[in-house]
């Protein structure tokens, strides 16, 4: 059988036989034939908007893996820093490019003082962390003005550097301003998901060391939150960077497009849901609810998943090892309730709608101390090698400006009508 499909345009009879490659048909050939007529995908489900190299997703079998590595091996065996060099330059490293790596993600740190002093203390004392993450982000771009210098890789690695050894420096300030509490100082003898720690409960000890359980715990989330191909806001980095805009000005509307409830504030939303239901007698009239089409079952579904999250898995797991330093949360029972029940009803099942990885994150958040607020704090720490290793590979690809079409739908021309007259 061919590998291909035929588009006949029935309006003048004009064909073309289009070759699958890759499991996609380009959308130029079949322009070519219905020329002026549009595709209609508003939300991109049947959209591939670019080919990749760096993550695999099967969504029907649940399987992800970064560079061809099965998440499953990362998450055992790997540590965050080597995951983002993995992803961004698409080997594991040796040793001396770990050692030249993890150098320069580590002496990256620090922030310019008037970041902090002028900066960050701007904001309103209740202002939310990933708003104020987000907004450093974006200022960062005025600190390094030859970002601007998007097609030298030297320069590039440099800002891809700043970014990932600046985003927990960020996100701890963000976190201690908005308790009131002093600044810390990035540690440089600390690895990097220790030190993120360090700044985030460091109080008066010298050098703050964080349990090895939680600080190995964190490194699996960021790891698991490192890529998931074209999501709401990898899609919103490359839309914004084949602008060929500054990568910190990309990275914070990335940031922007993951604060929303149904990309990466799912995580807080699960513990709000959690809460809400508040005992086990209610977790089946809420699963009702949910069915009458009151609100969602948050931390379940997935627009590519139509299988259990490898993800999530993953996540349960540590979320043991972590209950076992911490405590158990009270939430658990009743997440570990609400997953058997939703599992086998017949309006979850028939809709493959499984838990995905931000059912059980925020419990494990929770459970170390971390603020609601700051979930997707983390989340952004995690997703940043991965919306870095796409904007680079888009500039290399040197793919055209994103520029949609429409369906105009509003009303034909009419004629100015004055003030007095309307
Ligand atoms: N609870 C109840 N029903 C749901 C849910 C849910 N969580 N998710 C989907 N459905 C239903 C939906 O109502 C629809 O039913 P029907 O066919 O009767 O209209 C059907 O399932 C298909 O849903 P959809 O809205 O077409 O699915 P989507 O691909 O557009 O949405 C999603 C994907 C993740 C936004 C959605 O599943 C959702 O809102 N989940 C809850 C929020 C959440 O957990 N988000 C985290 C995603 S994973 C982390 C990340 O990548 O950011």
């Amino acid at each position: 059988m061919p590998e291909t499909v035929t588009i006949t345009d029935n309006r003048t009879g004009e064909s073309a036989e289009i070759p699958i490659e890759n499991g996609g048909i380009s959308m130029n050939e079949i322009q070519k034939v219905i020329r002026g007529t549009w595709v209609v995908d508003p939300s991109f489900g049947g959209t591939a908007s670019t080919e990749s190299a760096i993550t695999d997703l099967d969504g029907l079998n649940g399987i992800l893996r970064y560079r061809g590595y099965p998440i499953e091996q990362l998450a055992e065996h790997s540590t965050f820093l080597e995951v983002c060099y993995l992803l961004l330059f698409g080997e594991l490293p040796n040793q001396e490019q770990t050692d030249v790596w993890v150098h320069d993600v580590t002496f990256h740190t620090f922030i310019h003082e008037n970041m902090r002093k002028r900066f960050m203390e701007g904001f309103h004392h209740d202002a939310h962390p990933m708003g104020m993450l987000m907004s450093a982000i974006a200022a960062l771009s005025t600190f390094y003005p030859e970002a601007k210098d998007v097609f030298d890789p030297h320069n590039r690695y440099k800002q891809i550097n700043r970014l990932i050894s600046k985003g927990p420096t960020l996100a701890a300030m963000a976190y201690r301003a908005s308790i009131g509490m002093p600044f810390v100082y990035p540690d440089n003898k600390l690895t990097y998901t220790e030190n993120f720690l360090a700044m985030m409960w460091k109080i008066a000890e010298p050098t703050y060391r964080p349990d090895p359980v939680l600080a190995k715990a964190l490194d699996v989330l960021l790891i698991l939150h490192a890529d998931h191909e074209q999501n709401c806001s990898t899609t919103t980095m490359r839309v914004v960077g084949s602008s060929h805009a500054d990568p910190f000005s990309s990275a914070a509307a990335a940031t922007a497009a993951l604060y929303g409830p149904r990309h990466g504030g799912a995580n807080e939303a699960v513990i709000h849901m959690l809460e809400d239901i508040g005992s086990y007698e209610n977790i089946e009239p809420f699963v009702e609810s949910v069915k009458n089409g009151e609100g969602r079952l948050m931390g379940f579904g997935h627009r590519v998943y139509k299988a259990y999250d490898p993800r999530a898995r993953i996540v349960k797991e540590q979320a043991d090892k972590v209950f076992e330093v911490t405590g158990k949360s009270p939430l658990l029972d009743i997440a570990l309730k609400l997953e058997e029940i939703a599992l086998n009803d017949e309006y979850f099942k028939s809709r493959n709608l499984y838990p995905n990885v931000d059912f059980y994150t925020g419990l494990i958040y929770q459970a170390m101390g971390f603020p609601m607020d700051m979930f997707t704090v983390l989340f952004t720490i995690g997703r940043m090698p991965g919306w870095l290793a796409h904007w680079q590979e888009l500039l290399e690809q040197e793919q055209r400006i994103s520029r949609p079409r429409q369906i105009y739908t509003g009303v034909g021309v009419r004629d100015y009508v004055p003030l007095a007259d309307r």
